[in-house]
């Protein structure tokens, strides 16, 4: 049995004075790729919020590597957060700074190594998501691709045992999208890290896809693997795995399809 990483235990999750987004028991095990799926607004980003450490449940605990991640001890919290990496959806950049002191920021803040074994490791990094010719660039100079991997190697600076990231490939064509896929693929297995990913693009879901969990306004609608995702019955599920086998099928985008692939 794999180890289990992250449990929600009756973990409600909302803000105040809205309604709550999700009212649930869930678990992550070690060395999968699970994708946190559902429509626009159904509260994936706001699941992440809670796991990163960024949103306290309003009832119920979220544990994350064995500690309860809103407990009393926050120098537990500050070492459980030190052990995670986060693909933010925007990458957040400092674009006054180039890609290799965007990649350094996190080690002078969590390490004492030198400036050699940052700048080093920095380096290493880089090489890691195939930018070792970008590093005195700027983040205005990079193309879209290249900035996502840009983040994703600052993600990984403090080598985290997971990795969380937001719609990595929105805004990105699908070849670049496609090619961001195989490097979370590829880094799940050199680097033996277990990656959450928000996603709705269909394309990755199949690609990278261990595990499910499907949200829908209110709560969790599915959990499970990628192959019982396909099969499960649940109206939201089928629709929302249908969309590209029905395009498939008859040469037409849905009008959803239209939508999503309109936004930025
Ligand atoms: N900081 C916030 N305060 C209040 N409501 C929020 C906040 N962030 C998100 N929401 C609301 O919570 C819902 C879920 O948002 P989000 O988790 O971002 O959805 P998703 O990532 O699935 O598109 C939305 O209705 C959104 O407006
Ligand atoms: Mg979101």
């Amino acid at each position: 049995m794999a180890k289990t990483l992250i449990t929600l235990a009756d973990a409600t999750l909302g803000y105040p004075g809205k309604d709550t987004l999700i009212d649930a028991n869930l678990t992550f095990d070690e060395g999968r790729v699970a994708c946190i799926v559902g429509g626009s607004g159904c509260g994936k980003s706001t699941l992440l919020k809670a796991l990163i450490g960024l949103l306290p449940p309003k009832k119920g605990q979220v544990e994350v590597l064995g500690t309860n991640l809103y407990g009393s001890d926050e120098n537990q919290r500050d070492a459980v957060l030190r052990q995670i990496g986060v693909l933010f959806q925007n990458g957040a950049l400092l674009n006054s700074m180039t890609v290799l002191e965007n990649i350094m920021i996190s080690l002078q803040e969590h390490t004492n190594l030198s400036d050699g074994l940052m700048e080093e490791t920095a380096r290493l990094k880089l090489a890691q998501v195939g930018l070792e010719h970008a590093a005195t660039l700027f983040p205005a100079e990079l193309s879209g691709g290249m900035r996502k991997r840009a983040a994703l190697a600052r993600s990984l600076a403090m080598d985290p045992v997971i990795l969380f990231c937001d719609e990595p490939s929105a805004g990105l064509d699908p070849v670049t999208a496609a090619g961001l896929d195989d490097l979370l693929l590829s880094l799940k297995e050199i680097l033996d890290i277990t990656i959450i990913v928000v996603t709705h693009e269909l394309m990755s879901i199949n690609a990278i896809a261990d595990r499910i969990v499907m949200l829908k306004p209110g709560g969790i609608v599915f959990t499970g693997s990628l192959a019982e995702a396909k099969d499960s019955p649940e109206p939201e599920v089928v629709a929302f795995f249908r969309r590209k086998q029905l395009k498939g099928a008859e040469g037409k985008v849905s009008l959803l399809e239209q939508m999503e692939n309109q936004r930025p």
